[in-house]
């Protein structure tokens, strides 16, 4: 195959795939099976594998992430990104809508009220069709760039216009040739009849299109998608989905991490990330509802239409949007969206009410921080008010000590409360929670409930402040603050002790539950009881208890005290990855000790692998081999390891695939330093990745080839002290099986 030949079909199974994206992440209904989509994306992947020169950054493969940044670049808004007033109740709506009539006297006014995105605002910029620039919100007018995080939203369009040949949607909704048949038929913008407030859905049925051929105030728009302007910025809001938020929580308290405090954090903390890598494992999406800079051509007139046109367009826009000519209507359309918001996959905090003709928009204009023509607004979160009577604090497997308001028990949204988190020490001191305070409560997310604020002119002066135990509260021993940990912000306290109570009964709970070793019956009464009665003080000697021991202990049986017994036999078969998960080291979850499962044949290897074999494992990032590195630099550790052994559990891999060479580059490590003629850091480590090399930070011994452009520095020298191979990009291009550059 020639490289035009390669980059014709790869230009084809890009827009193929990108199709299939649309109707699985905007649309949510996939129509190919996940086979035929992995074929796609595998012909992808080797065509980019024999020509390394057809990775873009459009490309569909780079949704996996790409190498870490050192910060982020600054990125300045062409159109400043503005904020929204607020209000809280209905007479200050209804006060709004007045302002605004009176700033338009005598005209007609019609409103699009949208749910309120509990997220992150960002603004997208696309150049010819192709996304380019990702950035934060910022102060408004500077913002960070966070294209490489962006990139990975699966719902996200990397290039616009590709879904145009032909339109998977078509098929299902019948298409743009569908005859004008929705009640919005004629124009939006003509049909002021005085309906009732209605949703986008309600009347145009539940998927998008139906009301496509009314787009763009009224005028039927040629079949396929609409032109796509040289320019154009698109802004809405990053979230994470309320599934994805519950899972991934789990999977960190899982793996010892600290959990985030609500989707929002979540999502936020996920954006920071300077390694796109992790941030393309975090269920994140994106909805999009604004405009930034557009250059010229047709564009619509209104917000209503706007949202239609960036429908078509594939973006992911508000799942339910009304059309409201009134006050009256309004009201009724926010009510609607409060009854329904629960049943988004995003966090709402509000609904945002916006006047829908962009020309009335620009006349009424804006103050120096909010348009005067759209207003938020915010719904009261279920809350509650009660006295904090003590903070308690959690000893949890890993050491860490969460803190807990124990409250005075109160009705909160359909259950009693009577303790709330706290999160951590920073929480407590940003909110200034004392012992003794009226504090209000807030069911988080609906389920987790949390303290949210404190009533200051409740205070008495008998409050008392709260500060961190330094012994802990469980076995006395010191405790020690722990800072920067990671995107979750909170220090963290742990206690110190390894032999802590708390923390062995954690520890022996963890090991025996479901995901991990999955012995029946060990769970935290048996724990807690194993580990009172002094029987065990670490998961190796759960293979040296006996029957009479356990039949003695308080409430059990013989019977039970042999299922147990049954079950921990058992557990000496089960595969690598899950004795490695239970073993509960820090920042090994499931998802890590499959992935090393599958890249290594034993725990042996594991443990003798330096930190670079370990990040060559698919998913193994710098956090989770340095933490590997470092229990096993614990002699306990190590002991612990052998004891498991001569106890007789299964140290091998079952999901164990020997890494077949594939590439020419495949087994060898190379070194970038210095600037390349033409090729940036990231293409080249693309190029070599393509072709089954891999890079690494560092020069070492196990270093294959250093590739040194001009001024390269001390990592020249180490290589050439070390006597590794050095060459430049020419000799790169040939050994990847590149075309020289020029051809
Ligand atoms: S419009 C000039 N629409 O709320 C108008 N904002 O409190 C710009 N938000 O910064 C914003 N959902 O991050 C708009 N449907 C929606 C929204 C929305 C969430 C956020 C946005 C904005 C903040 C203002």
């Amino acid at each position: 195959m020639t490289l035009t030949e390669a980059q014709a079909r790869h230009a084809q199974l890009a827009g193929e795939i990108q199709r299939h994206d649309h109707a699985y992440y905007v649309m949510g209904q996939a129509v190919i099976s996940d086979r035929d989509y992995d074929r796609l994306y595998r012909e992808l992947l080797d065509l980019e594998q024999t020509f390394p020169a057809l990775i873009t950054p459009a490309s569909p493969s780079q949704r996996v992430g790409g190498a870490p940044l050192s910060e982020f670049k600054s990125v300045r808004h062409a159109v400043p990104m503005m904020s929204l007033d607020n209000t809280y109740s209905q007479a200050e709506l209804t006060e709004f809508v007045q302002r605004v009539q009176k700033l338009l006297p005598g005209e007609p006014l019609e409103w699009v009220v949208e749910p309120k995105v509990d997220g992150l605002a960002v603004s997208l910029r696309y150049e010819s069709g192709a996304f380019t620039v990702g950035a934060t919100r910022g102060d408004g007018t500077q913002g960070d760039d966070i294209t490489a995080n962006l990139r990975t939203i699966r719902s996200l369009p990397l290039s616009l216009g590709a879904r145009s040949s032909h339109r998977l949607d078509a098929t299902v909704v019948g298409g743009p040739e569908t005859a004008c048949g929705s009640p919005l038929a004629g124009g939006l913008l003509e049909a002021k009849t005085g309906e009732r407030a209605r949703s986008a859905q309600d009347s145009a049925g539940d998927l998008p299109g139906d009301s496509r051929c009314c787009a763009r105030d009224g005028r039927t728009p040629e079949p396929g998608q609409p032109a796509v302007p040289a320019v154009l910025e698109v802004r809405g809001e990053v979230y994470m989905t309320r599934s994805g938020f519950e899972k991934l929580n789990a999977e960190r308290v899982a793996a010892g991490e600290e959990a985030f405090a609500n989707p929002r954090n979540s999502a936020a903390g996920s954006l920071k990330q300077l390694d796109s890598k992790i941030v393309a494992q975090r269920p994140l999406d994106i909805v999009l509802y604004s405009l930034g800079e557009v250059t010229e051509g047709a564009r619509p007139g209104s917000q209503w239409t706007m949202l239609e046109w960036l429908k078509e367009l594939g973006f992911k826009t508000p799942e339910r949007t009304w059309f409201c000519r009134s006050a009256e209507e309004l009201l009724a359309a926010i009510a609607e969206l409060d009854k329904v918001r629960g049943g988004f996959n995003y966090e709402t905090d509000g609904a945002v009410i916006k006047l829908n003709d962009f020309d009335q928009q620009r006349r009424i204009g804006a103050t120096a921080k909010a348009p005067r023509w759209a207003i938020a607004y915010k719904y009261a979160a279920e809350q509650a008010r009660t006295r904090l009577k003590a903070i308690t604090v959690q000893v949890g497997r890993t050491g860490a000590l969460t803190p807990v308001a124990e409250l005075e028990p109160v009705f909160l949204a359909g259950s009693t409360i009577g303790r709330a988190t706290l999160h951590n020490e920073d929480y407590i001191r940003e909110k200034d929670i004392r012992i003794g305070d009226t504090v209000v409560i807030e069911k988080a997310g609906e389920v987790i409930p949390a303290v949210v604020a404190v009533e200051l002119a409740a205070r008495t002066g008998a409050e008392q402040g709260f500060s961190f135990p330094t012994t802990c509260p469980e076995c006395g021993a010191a405790t020690a603050k722990e800072t920067g940990a990671d995107e979750t912000a909170g220090a963290i306290w742990r206690c110190v002790n390894r032999e802590c109570p708390a923390q062995v009964r954690g520890r022996i709970e963890h090991w025996c539950s479901r995901g991990a070793m999955d012995i029946e019956g060990g769970g935290e009464v048996m724990a807690a009881q194993l580990v009172k009665h002094g029987l065990v003080r670490d998961v190796a000697d759960l293979y040296t208890l006996k029957l009479e021991q356990l039949a003695a202990l308080e409430r059990m049986g013989e019977k039970s005290a042999g299922n147990f017994l049954a079950g921990v036999a058992a557990s000496k078969t089960r595969d690598l990855w899950r004795l490695l998960f239970g073993l509960g080291i820090l920042h090994v979850g499931a998802g890590g000790a499959k992935s090393l499962g599958r890249h290594f044949a034993s725990l042996d290897e594991v443990l003798a692998a330096g930190e670079d074999q370990l990040q060559a494992a698919q998913d193994i990032g710098v956090v989770i081999a340095q933490s590997l590195l470092q229990w096993r630099e614990d002699k306990r550790n190590r002991e612990l390891v052998e004891r498991l052994r001569a106890a007789g559990l299964n140290f091998t891999s079952q999901l164990y695939q020997p890494q077949a060479a594939a590439g020419p580059l495949a087994g060898k490590t190379f070194v970038l330093t210095g600037t390349l003629p033409t090729l940036t850091r990231e293409a080249a480590a693309a190029m070599i990745e393509a072709a089954g090399g891999r890079v690494s930070g560092s020069v070492s011994k196990k270093t294959d080839y250093v590739v040194a452009g001009t001024e390269s520095g001390s990592k020249l020298e180490k290589a050439q002290k070390l006597g590794v191979t050095v060459i430049g990009e020419p000799e790169l291009r040939v050994m990847t099986g590149a075309q020289p550059k020029g051809i």
